[in-house]
C-alpha cells in the first residue's frame, strides 16, 4: 500500500470513529510544507454533510489518530485543514519497503485490461509530419506506462496503406514504366523482375501526383480506378502495392528503431481489407448504414449536438472504401479478434472530428462491443515561427533528418561541457544519439499533451534544467556512485531514518511514485512522469551536494545512503524507461 493510501486509511478511520464518512480521510501531499508533509481537507466536506463545524471535526479526528506511532506532527489549520507529518522512523520504514520491492511499491492493476495503443500511423510513401512524430513519442510512452501498470498492451503502428494514395502511386508508376508486366491485364504474375522503384522515388512522385489529381479529373478517375482494382485484387497492382509497402516499411522501421520505438504489431489499414465489404453489407442489412446519393453512410448525429455532425461515409458513390471504413473495421477486428477492452488513438487534435464520427458509428453498428474508444489528442510541435515545425530540408519532416539534427545538437552540447571526451568515436556518437533523442522526447513529453509547444533544440539539449539530458546525467551520476562504492567494497544497508532535510525530502518525493503512476495512467498523461522524474533528480542533486556519500566515516550511515542512491537510481530508471528514454552507460 502506498504511503498516501495508508495515511488515508488512518485518517479515514479517525473520521469513522467520530461517526463521519471515512471517505473524507483522503490525504494529499501538502501544498504548505511549512505546516506538514501531508494534508487532509476532508473535514470541510464532512462538516457540510453533517451540518457541523469543520474545525471541531478536524480537532476531533486529530485526537482520535494522535496516538498512531507513525505520525509525528498533527495540527489543524485555517477552517479545518488537518496537517500531518510522518516520524522519520516511519519514513525510513516505507523507504525500505520501496527499496525491497522489485516494482518500487507500485502495485499492478487489479483489473488488467487488453489495451490497444494505435500510434505513429505512418503512411506508405508519404513523409511523416510533426503529428506523426508526436504520436510516436506520446504513444510509445503510453504503451510503456500501461504495460508497467499491469495491462496487456499491444502497440499498433496502423500503417496507412490502403487508401486512394495507393491508386495515385500506381498511376505515377504507370506514367514512368508503362511497359511493366504489372500493367498487362492478361498476366497475373508472379512478377519475378525486380522493380526499379525506391522509396525516394515514391516520396518524390506522390506529392506531385496528389497535386495533379486535385486539378485533373481524368487523372483522378484513373487513380480511383486503380485503387478500386487494387482493392478488388488485380494481381499486377497487388504486386506493385506490396513493393510500395515493403520499401516504405523497411525504412520507417529503421528510423523508429533509432528513436527507440518498436511496435508489437505493424498492422495496416489493409489488414482489414477483407472485412470491409461484409461490414458495409451487414450494416446496410441491419439498418445501421443507409444509402445516400449512391454512397453508403452511417448517420451519427445526436439530438443534443451543438454543431452538425455529418454522417460517416463508409463507401463512396464510386464504390471505394475510405479512411473511416478501415477505422471502423479495425475496431471490429480489435474487439473480436484481439479482445480489446480499451483502444487509445494517439492522433493529433486535427482528427478529432473524424474520431468523433468513427466512434459514434462504431456504437451505431455495435462494432465496439463493450470496448472503450478514446481519442488521445495532442497539440502541435511548432517551429520558432509559431507554425508547425519543418526541417530545413523542405516542407516535410524526414525522421532521418530529425534524428541527425538532434544527434548533432547533442554532440555539440557534449563538446561544450567536455563530456564523453576521449571516448572511442563509436561510443561518443552512440551517446550523442541517445542524448539527442532524450532531448527530443523529453522536450515533447514534459508538456501537457493538449498544448502546442515550440521545438527549441538548444533548450532541449541543455545539460541543466528540466531536460532529458539533465535526467540522463543524473542517472549516470547515481550509477557511477554505486559503481565506485562497489569498487571500494562498500555495501549498502538498511535505509536509516533521515537525519537531514535534503534526505527527508528525497525520500518523501520518491514515496509519491505510486500516485504519480496512477495519475499518469488515469489522465493518459506522460507529463506527470516527466515532471516527477525532474523533481526526483533535483531532490537527489541537493542530497548529493550535502551528503558526501563515499567519504562518510559512519559505516551505517554510508550504507543507508548507498541504499537510498540505489533506490533513486531505480526510480529514475523506471521513469525514463516509461518515457522511452535510454540511459547511456557513461557520459
Ligand atoms: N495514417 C494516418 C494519418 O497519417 C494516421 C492514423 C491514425 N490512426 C487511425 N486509426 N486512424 O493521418
Amino acid at each position: 500500500m502506498s504511503v498516501l493510501s495508508e495515511l488515508g486509511a488512518v485518517v479515514g478511520a479517525g473520521f469513522a470513529a467520530v461517526g463521519l464518512d471515512p471517505g473524507c480521510g483522503a490525504v494529499l501531499v501538502s501544498n504548505r510544507p511549512d505546516l506538514g508533509q501531508f494534508q487532509c481537507n476532508g473535514a470541510l466536506a464532512a462538516a457540510r454533510q453533517a451540518g457541523r463545524n469543520p474545525r471541531e471535526i478536524a480537532d476531533a479526528v486529530v485526537s482520535e489518530i494522535a496516538s498512531d506511532h507513525r505520525l509525528a506532527g498533527l495540527s489543524v489549520a485555517g477552517p479545518g485543514f488537518i496537517n500531518i507529518s510522518l516520524t522519520d522512523e516511519a519514513i525510513a520504514g516505507y523507504m525500505n519497503a520501496m527499496a525491497d520491492d522489485s516494482r518500487l511499491g507500485v502495485a499492478p492493476s487489479g483489473a488488467p485490461l487488453v489495451v490497444v495503443v494505435d500510434y505513429a500511423g505512418p503512411n506508405v510513401a508519404k513523409a511523416m509530419h510533426v503529428g506523426h512524430l508526436r504520436s510516436t513519442i506520446i504513444g510509445d510512452s503510453l504503451k510503456r506506462l500501461f504495460r508497467f501498470a499491469g495491462h496487456r498492451v499491444l502497440g499498433d503502428a496502423h500503417f496507412g496503406d490502403w487508401g486512394l494514395q495507393m491508386g495515385m502511386l500506381i498511376a505515377a508508376v504507370r506514367e514512368r514504366y508503362p511497359g511493366l508486366p504489372h500493367f498487362d491485364e492478361a498476366l497475373d504474375g508472379p512478377y519475378s523482375e525486380p522493380l526499379p522503384i525506391t522509396l525516394a522515388d515514391l516520396q518524390e512522385w506522390y506529392p506531385v501526383m496528389a497535386a495533379r489529381v486535385g486539378e485533373d479529373e481524368d487523372l483522378a478517375g484513373e487513380a480511383r480506378r486503380a485503387t478500386r482494382e487494387l482493392q478488388s485484387g488485380r494481381a499486377g497492382y497487388v504486386a506493385l502495392w506490396e513493393h510500395f509497402v515493403k520499401v516504405s516499411r523497411e525504412s520507417q522501421e529503421r528510423d523508429f528503431a533509432d528513436l527507440g520505438v518498436e511496435f508489437d504489431l505493424w498492422y495496416g489499414e489493409s489488414t482489414v481489407r477483407d472485412l470491409l465489404r461484409p461490414m458495409v453489407d451487414e450494416s446496410l442489412a441491419a439498418g445501421a448504414a443507409v444509402e445516400s446519393d449512391g454512397a453508403v453512410v452511417i448517420e451519427v448525429a445526436e439530438p443534443d449536438d451543438k454543431t452538425d455532425v455529418s454522417p460517416l461515409i463508409v463507401q463512396t458513390s464510386h464504390g471505394a472504401f475510405l479512411y473511416g471504413t478501415t477505422d471502423l473495421a479495425t475496431i471490429e477486428m480489435r474487439v473480436d479478434e484481439m479482445d480489446a477492452d480499451l483502444i487509445l488513438y494517439v492522433v493529433d487534435a486535427r482528427q478529432s472530428y473524424h474520431f468523433e464520427q468513427v466512434f459514434r458509428a462504431a456504437s451505431r453498428t455495435g462494432a465496439a462491443g463493450g470496448a472503450a474508444l478514446e481519442h488521445i489528442r495532442f497539440g502541435t510541435m511548432n517551429g520558432s515561427d509559431g507554425a508547425p515545425f519543418k526541417t530545413r530540408s523542405g516542407g516535410v519532416l524526414r525522421l532521418r533528418d530529425l534524428i541527425e539534427m538532434v544527434t548533432a545538437a547533442a554532440a555539440a552540447r557534449l563538446d561544450e561541457s567536455d563530456l564523453a571526451a576521449g571516448y572511442p568515436e563509436a561510443e561518443r556518437s552512440a551517446i550523442a544519439r541517445r542524448v539527442g533523442v532524450a532531448a527530443l522526447k523529453f522536450g515533447d513529453l514534459v508538456n501537457n499533451r493538449a498544448s502546442s509547444y515550440v521545438f527549441d533544440l538548444y533548450r532541449f539539449t541543455a545539460l541543466e534544467g528540466k531536460t532529458g539530458p539533465y535526467l540522463q546525467m543524473a542517472a549516470v551520476r547515481m550509477g557511477s556512485i554505486l559503481d565506485k562504492a562497489a569498487g571500494l567494497g562498500l555495501a549498502s544497508g538498511p535505509i536509516a531514518p533521515p537525519a537531514m532535510e535534503v534526505e527527508r525530502r528525497l525520500m518523501l518525493r520518491m514515496l509519491q511514485l505510486p500516485e504519480i503512476i496512477e495519475r499518469a495512467v488515469e489522465l493518459r498523461a506522460p507529463n506527470h512522469l516527466a515532471e516527477f522524474a525532474y523533481e526526483t533528480a533535483a531532490d537527489f542533486s541537493r542530497f548529493y551536494e550535502a551528503c558526501h556519500i563515499l567519504t562518510e566515516p559512519d559505516a551505517g550511515r554510508r550504507a543507508s545512503w548507498l541504499a537510498l542512491v540505489g533506490a533513486a537510481r531505480r526510480t529514475l530508471e523506471l521513469l525514463l524507461e516509461l518515457l522511452g528514454i535510454e540511459i547511456p552507460d557513461r557520459m
